[in-house]
């Protein structure tokens, strides 16, 4: 499928995995409703096809995203945004999707764009990356998680001050609070994403679909609650081929091949 506002790559170097590059250089890839709509397409195509076990979003080298798109907004009124779900639907298409999805972020990744990016199971950034929410300048407010997600992550102090303020965190911040898993040279993020994804495709999907739903219940429920559904879904695993192959593999000293069953 070809996309207006998306790159979609499958690596010659990287089995399983899809690269998607938002694609709106005019605008420093902000997010209007066309991009938001391709990129829930790109992600039903990614969740029917069992050959991609993992994603890789990305931007370009100066902006992951600026955020949602003002000038698409900035008319709309309230019954309009609320009739559309603007802006808001394409968020929970990535919410509910359960395959891995890795952000390799450079430069700008504000508003909207720092909210895509942290939607995403981990973000590794180059060293230019920025994030922000700057939504207070425009007198409004982060719309897909942004005030919930960057608290969480980087705690009520950090995130109160950058979303009153606006102030941006540059990539060594990031990874300081927890923003980010690491911080790479701008022109090896592709490659260290690439790698990071290469290596999630070759485990077992299932187990990674498992272990995926297990650190998001952690920001839902309780800790007995997460332990709980860990233990079943732990012992669950052991009806998995994956599991025999996985175990058997380490045992004959060889590498595992897992089938997804
Ligand atoms: N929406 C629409 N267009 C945008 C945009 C956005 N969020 N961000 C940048 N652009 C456009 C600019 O208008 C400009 O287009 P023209 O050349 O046609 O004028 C082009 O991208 C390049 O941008 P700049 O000239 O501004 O580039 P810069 O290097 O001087 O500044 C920047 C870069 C600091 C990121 C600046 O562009 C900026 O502040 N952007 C807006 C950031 C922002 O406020 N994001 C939050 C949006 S609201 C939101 O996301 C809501 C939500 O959570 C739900």
């Amino acid at each position: 499928m070809s996309y207006e506002t998306l790159i979609v790559e499958t690596p010659a170097d990287a089995a399983g995995v899809t690269l998607i590059r938002l694609n709106r250089p005019d605008a420093l890839n902000a997010l209007n409703s066309r991009l938001l709509e391709e990129l829930s397409q790109a992600l039903d195509a990614a969740e029917a096809d069992d050959a991609v076990r993992c994603l890789v979003l990305t931007g370009s080298e100066r902006a992951f995203a600026a955020g949602a798109d003002i000038k698409e907004m900035s008319d709309k009124t309230y019954a309009e945004m609320f009739a559309a779900d603007f802006f808001t639907k394409g968020a929970r298409r990535i919410e509910q999707f359960r395959k891995p999805i890795i952000a390799a972020v450079a430069g700008y990744a504000l508003g909207g764009g720092c909210e895509l990016a942290m939607l995403c199971d981990f973000i590794i950034a180059a060293d230019t990356a920025k994030f922000g929410q700057p939504e207070i300048n425009l007198g409004v407010m982060p719309g897909i998680g942004g005030t919930q997600r960057l608290t969480r992550f980087v705690g009520k102090s950090k995130a109160m001050e950058m979303i009153l303020t606006g102030r941006m965190m540059d990539a060594a911040e990031a990874e300081r609070a927890g923003l980010v898993s690491r911080v790479v040279a701008a022109d090896k993020l592709i490659e260290e994403a690439l790698a990071a994804a290469r290596k999630i495709a070759g485990q077992s999907p299932l187990a990674v679909m498992m272990n995926k739903e297990l650190v998001e219940a952690a920001y839902e429920t309780t800790l007995s609650t997460g332990v709980a559904m860990e233990r079943r879904l732990f012992h669950s695993l052991f009806a998995f081929e994956d599991q025999k192959e996985g175990m058997a593999a380490f045992v004959e000293k060889r590498k595992p091949h897992f089938k997804g069953r």
